[in-house]
């Protein structure tokens, strides 16, 4: 008998699951026109059905005039809110909370005198909301090289962007450590991300095959596909229930199913009906095939 395993923290991650519930509850409810600024999401499905729900993606609060506007959960800088504000806008903010502490935390370390550095990507949305809470004054690190270019004051504050890996994070604090004695480090990784992907991997472990659902650009679905494979599953990666194929399932008796951060609980639920239509199917088969060679 094949036996389908879903693993508990497959999918949308909190915070993202709560903007995505923000926006569509405001689509269904609100007569003004909503807009997200900045895409909600990258999962295409996902953008497929807030498209839907006739919710707009802008890149920039001056494209709008009246409305909502819906803070995304990677947060922005404090003066996004104040020009939406200024502009009248109902603002829904949806930044995460655990994005939100980052966001404090560097303000305070600024406020406090603290030199501060961001460990995280430049170019990501959640750094440059956490940059604009130091009044851009931060550094961010992406590499060592980073902050070896610069000038590093008697007291220095670290924060991480939430999707940091430890492993940069503690390069930095390393680096930091012996040359600095008023040192303040907060570990802002959220835990989610490591969590997925502990669970994928003892998952793959267990399992024959494991089944990961997630966009094809999703870097997060991406690592979990690579994660199951290093531990010795076959590994399909999919971004629907039609690319499931019935040939997969023959001979195999344990399939464990996991799904990055922006894929979205109906599309693991569609996946998953479907693998019970074929696993009925293949299981019919195959007793079949049994008695026919008795
Ligand atoms: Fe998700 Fe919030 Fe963590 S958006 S990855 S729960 S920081």
């Amino acid at each position: 008998v094949m036996e389908i395993k879903v693993g508990e923290r497959a999918g949308f991650c909190f915070g993202v699951d709560r903007a995505m519930d923000f926006a569509l509850k405001e689509g269904k409810e609100s007569k003004n026109s909503v807009h997200t600024l900045g895409p909600l999401i990258h999962n295409p499905q996902a953008v497929d059905k807030l498209k839907k729900a006739d919710i707009k993606v802008i890149d920039q609060i001056d494209k709008v005039d009246d409305g909502t506007i819906i803070i995304r959960s990677h947060g922005v800088r404090p003066s996004i809110i104040e020009e939406a504000e200024d502009k009248d806008l109902d603002i829904i903010n949806a930044t995460c909370p655990f994005v939100q502490r980052v966001q404090e935390k560097a303000k305070q370390l600024y406020k406090d005198g603290y030199q501060v550095l961001i460990s995280g990507d430049k170019d990501h949305p959640e750094v440059i909301g956490i940059l604009g809470h130091t009044d851009n004054q931060a550094i961010v690190v992406e590499e060592l090289s980073d902050c070896k270019e610069v000038k590093l004051k008697s007291k220095v504050g670290v924060v991480a962007q939430t999707t940091q890996s430890l492993n940069k994070l503690k390069k930095l604090v390393d680096y930091l450590l012996p040359q600095i004695s008023d040192l303040k480090v907060h570990n802002t990784i959220c835990t989610t991300t490591g969590q997925r992907q502990d669970e994928a991997a003892r998952l793959a472990q267990d399992m024959d095959l494991m089944i990961v659902i997630g966009g094809y650009n999703s870097a997060n679905t991406n690592r979990l596909a690579e994660i199951c494979r290093e531990n010795g599953a076959i590994t399909h990666h999919i971004e629907q229930a039609d690319e499931l194929q019935v040939d997969w399932f023959s001979n195999i008796k344990k399939i464990g199913v996991t799904a990055g951060a922006s894929t979205p609980n109906w599309i693991i639920k569609e996946v998953v009906s479907r693998m019970a239509e074929i696993k009925q199917d293949v299981e019919e088969k195959e007793t079949t095939e049994e008695s026919t060679t008795l």
